[in-house]
């Protein structure tokens, strides 16, 4: 695996993970877990963020303490089923913009098709960090972190649940500086390109659409 790829080991994303693997698992309690698991990833996604000193006056005296510096942050998430990690990052970094892009994957081709794009107006000026459960073939990640350049953004980090070996693979190839976060690295992909043994449809499963 190269050396841009974390994969979040915290026994809480852990046993989590699992349960959203389970298919008995119902849509409220899926909805519950994807935002928990969003946040406790979040929490080691902006682990390295820049912090500057400053002087903040206590009941008791000045103290010379930390606050975060640098860019500002967005969050995008890839329509739909990036929305379920979004509450989970904002519980973390309720200051973030959110922008939004909107990919399928066709079923036949399993190219991805854009229909939305909206980003925040400031875009270049912040770090991002794009969000989706899924990273299977990488072609939806790759078309959007591609879109997303073009608008002009350069710092940019992708956070899934579950990645399949395949789409990591894609994705280091095709945007090097990108990091990539994951809870999980499934062996592979079956003949529809979903990942094995996966989660199945992460969009159907939040939005009970199937
Ligand atoms: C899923 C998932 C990713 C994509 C991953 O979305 O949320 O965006 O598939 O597959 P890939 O790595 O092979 O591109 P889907 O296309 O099912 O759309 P949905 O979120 O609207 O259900
Ligand atoms: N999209 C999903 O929702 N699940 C997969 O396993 C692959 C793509």
């Amino acid at each position: 695996m190269s050396d841009n790829v974390f994969i979040m080991d915290h026994p809480l994303i852990q046993h989590k993970v699992s349960l959203i693997r389970d298919v008995n698992t119902g849509v409220k309690e899926f909805r519950e877990l994807v935002e928990e698991i969003a946040m406790l990833m979040g929490y080691e996604v902006t682990r390295n963020l820049p912090l500057k000193e400053v002087e903040i006056e206590t009941p008791i005296a000045i103290a010379k303490t930390k606050v975060i510096s640098g860019k500002k942050l967005a969050i995008v998430p890839i329509l739909r089923a990036g929305l379920g990690m979004v509450d989970g990052m904002l519980k973390l970094i309720p200051a973030a913009k959110v922008g939004h892009i909107g990919l399928y994957r066709d079923p036949e081709t399993l190219q991805p098709v854009e229909y939305y794009c909206k980003l925040p107006t400031d875009v270049e000026e912040r770090d991002l960090i794009i969000l989706d459960p899924m990273l299977a073939t990488g072609g939806s990640a790759s078309a959007a972190i591609e879109f997303i350049k073009q608008r002009g953004a350069a710092n940019i980090k992708f956070m899934c649940l579950i990645a399949a070996r395949a789409g990591v693979e894609r994705l280091s190839k095709d945007h090097p500086d990108v990091e990539i976060y994951c809870a999980a690295v499934d062996e592979k992909l079956n003949d529809h390109a979903y990942i094995v043994p996966g989660l199945g449809d992460a969009g159907d499963r939040l939005f009970g659409t199937k």
